[in-house]
């Protein structure tokens, strides 16, 4: 497995080894979740390039960022066990050469749900990700659907600008109580783990209105982002843990009518 650092390192990996590449963007902790993405570009294409990349311009609350897991050593052996080809680790310098001056923005979706009350976290997402797009050039990309707005957004965004690349979602894998796996789950303690499992449990409960799950989510000590069902899909954000560590949960589920 290649460690690239460099876009010309990119390029040339990308130009040297022949046939289709399929790109997994992460920020490392990675998990069961992420290695299911590795799986599926492996069998869909000839090459799998994972970036690792904390992106900063995404977290709207500098504790988040600081206290985003960091399990680079294991990320590494579990990449290179599951067959990945490179692994692209790129610097805030070489993706950020402008500073962050431009932007991708998306005026509409990207203000709804996970965007209202994280200002400038898509455009953070959506930059970042096109400048990745860019630099690797992959036939596929491979996104999960537990980020479902964030996989959407990068879908139209993809159609806006007519880039080459395929998106593909892929879905959400879950721990045997139910909890979407994410790296922030790492950050829960032991207590706030037990209790998360409620979280999607109540999502799923087609017997529920979006309003009655906010309240029992409050009752059971969530501190509720927003339980919202959009086009067929019920969308939740929870916040566990206190101010020193919040954990942000987010998950989504489709509504059978
Ligand atoms: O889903 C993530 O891990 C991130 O938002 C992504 C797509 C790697 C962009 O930083």
């Amino acid at each position: 497995m290649k460690i690239l650092k460099s876009i010309a390192d990119v390029r040339t990996f990308g130009k040297v080894a022949a046939g289709s590449v399929g790109f997994v963007p992460t920020m490392g902790a990675l998990h069961q979740g992420h290695l299911s993405l590795v799986e599926r570009s492996r069998n869909e294409t000839d090459l799998t390039i994972v970036s690792i990349y904390v992106n900063p311009t995404q977290f709207n609350n500098q504790n988040d960022l600081a206290n985003y897991p960091d399990t680079l050593t294991l990320d590494l052996q579990m990449l290179e066990a599951a067959g990945v080809s490179a692994v692209f680790m790129p610097t805030y310098e070489l993706l950020y050469p402008d500073n962050f001056a431009y932007e991708v923005d998306e005026k509409q979706f990207s203000r709804e749900l996970c965007g209202a009350n994280r200002p400038g976290h898509f455009t953070g997402v959506l930059t970042v990700v096109m400048k990745l797009l860019n630099i690797v050039k992959p036939q596929k990309a491979y996104f999960g659907e537990k980020d479902f707005q964030q996989l959407s957004l990068v879908k139209g965004m993809v159609e806006a600008f007519f880039l080459e690349t395929e998106i593909i979602g892929c879905p959400i894998i879950r721990e045997d109580d139910g909890l979407a796996m994410s790296s922030r789950n790492l950050n829960l303690t032991s207590c706030d783990r037990g209790k998360s499992p409620l979280f999607n449990k109540l999502l799923s409960n087609a017997m529920l209105s979006d309003e009655e799950i906010q309240t029992r989510l409050d009752l059971a000590g969530f501190e509720v982002d927003y339980v919202v069902t959009k086009d067929g899909r019920r969308f939740g954000a929870v916040v566990m843990g206190d101010d020193a560590g919040p954990v942000r949960l987010i998950d989504n589920v489709e509504v059978v009518s």
